[in-house]
């Protein structure tokens, strides 16, 4: 059975770094609010000149030197992003041009912060319909652009960043021992629009407009949805969540995260965060998370790792794989 492995990982993290301690000069917040309902302490946010695409191209590059490929070793890219650099063309044919690509494919896919999950879903497909043999999925943000900076409900929580993988085609026994995505499973719910949404757009507002949250009630769905598709991933290959070594979650908020983990009975120390650094960047939380336990060496070959994310729209996903 042919099987997609990611073979490398790449990130990227603007340099400018917000605290909290600046944010509570900005709107009237503290530090010790921040910490405590998010977890968050500091993000990262793009210099005014820096494009998504720059953030997704220096993510590209990192995962393309990790693997030793040049970009004209990869069929297709997909960048997963709610904050393209133009309403058109996608963010990814400028990233196939930043990596003097000069064949294959490449576009972009929107489901907010369940992007990069879908972003990874539709590669396997490509890859495993034997249409693709090697696919670069990016997730990267500047959700700085997009954040009302006057609103102290969102403004503490989002951030800027990117994360890559490249994924490969390899041949596996179609069991749970192969490596690669063993499963995937995709969500959305259409009727949750109003809970999180951007305000403004091309065809409504003719403007880029803001990002509006209902914050609590996206929590109270957030872990539920969350605990569902893992459950699901975990039904579909026979696997317990005994089985899963590392649980690599959508960086949103640190209480969705060990809400998440205690649902499943995970020890923490089984979970990667990053939350409290990177803030939630949307699409690139979880392979800006994957690509940090994967260079500092938690992560290792044959490891089973369990990837879930959940965002506008309502979308919500996870991908189980083994590594
Ligand atoms: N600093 C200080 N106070 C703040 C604040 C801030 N940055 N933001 C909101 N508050 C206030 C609220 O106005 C509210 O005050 P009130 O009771 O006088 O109205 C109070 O703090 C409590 O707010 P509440 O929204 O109930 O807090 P919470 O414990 O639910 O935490 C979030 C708020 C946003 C951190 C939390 O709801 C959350 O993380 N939701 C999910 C968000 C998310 O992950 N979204 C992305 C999914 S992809």
């Amino acid at each position: 059975m042919r099987r997609s492995v990611i073979t490398a990982t790449g990130s990227y993290l603007p340099e400018r770094i917000l605290t909290n301690k600046e944010l509570s000069e900005m709107v009237d917040t503290t530090d010790e609010w921040i910490v405590s309902r998010s977890g968050i302490e500091s993000r990262h946010i793009a210099a005014d000149d820096e494009l998504t695409s720059d953030l997704a191209t220096h993510a590209a590059r990192a995962a393309l030197d990790m693997a030793g490929l040049d970009a004209n070793d990869i069929d297709l890219i997909i960048v997963a992003t709610a904050t393209p650099d133009e309403t058109f063309p996608a963010t990814a044919t400028v990233v196939q041009k930043n990596l003097g690509m000069k064949g294959g494919f490449a576009f972009d896919i929107q489901a907010v912060c369940t992007g990069f999950l879908y972003a990874l879903a539709t590669a396997d497909n490509f890859v495993k319909s034997g249409q693709v043999n090697r696919a670069l999925v990016i997730g990267a943000e500047t959700f700085s652009r997009i954040i009302d900076w006057t609103d102290r409900g969102t403004c503490v929580l989002f951030a800027d960043g990117a994360g890559a993988v490249i994924l490969e085609a390899a041949e596996g026994a179609g069991t749970s021992d192969d490596r690669g995505i063993l499963t995937s499973h995709l969500h959305s719910d259409g009727e949750k629009h109003d809970l999180l949404y951007v305000d403004g757009g091309p065809s409504s507002t003719q403007t880029t407009g803001f990002l509006r949250m209902a914050g609590p009630e996206v929590f109270r769905h957030a872990v539920t949805n969350l605990t569902s598709v893992v459950h699901e991933a975990l039904a579909a290959t026979g696997l317990t969540a005994a089985d899963i070594d590392w649980l690599i979650p959508h960086q949103a908020n640190k209480r969705i995260i060990d809400g998440t983990g205690r649902k499943l009975k995970l020890s923490p120390d089984k979970v990667v965060v990053t939350v409290h650094k990177h803030g939630n960047t949307s699409a690139a939380s979880v392979p800006l998370a994957l690509d940090e336990a994967v260079r500092d060496g938690r992560i290792q070959r044959g490891q089973l790792l369990l990837l879930e994310a959940m965002g506008g729209g309502f979308t919500w996903g996870s991908a189980l794989l083994r590594w």
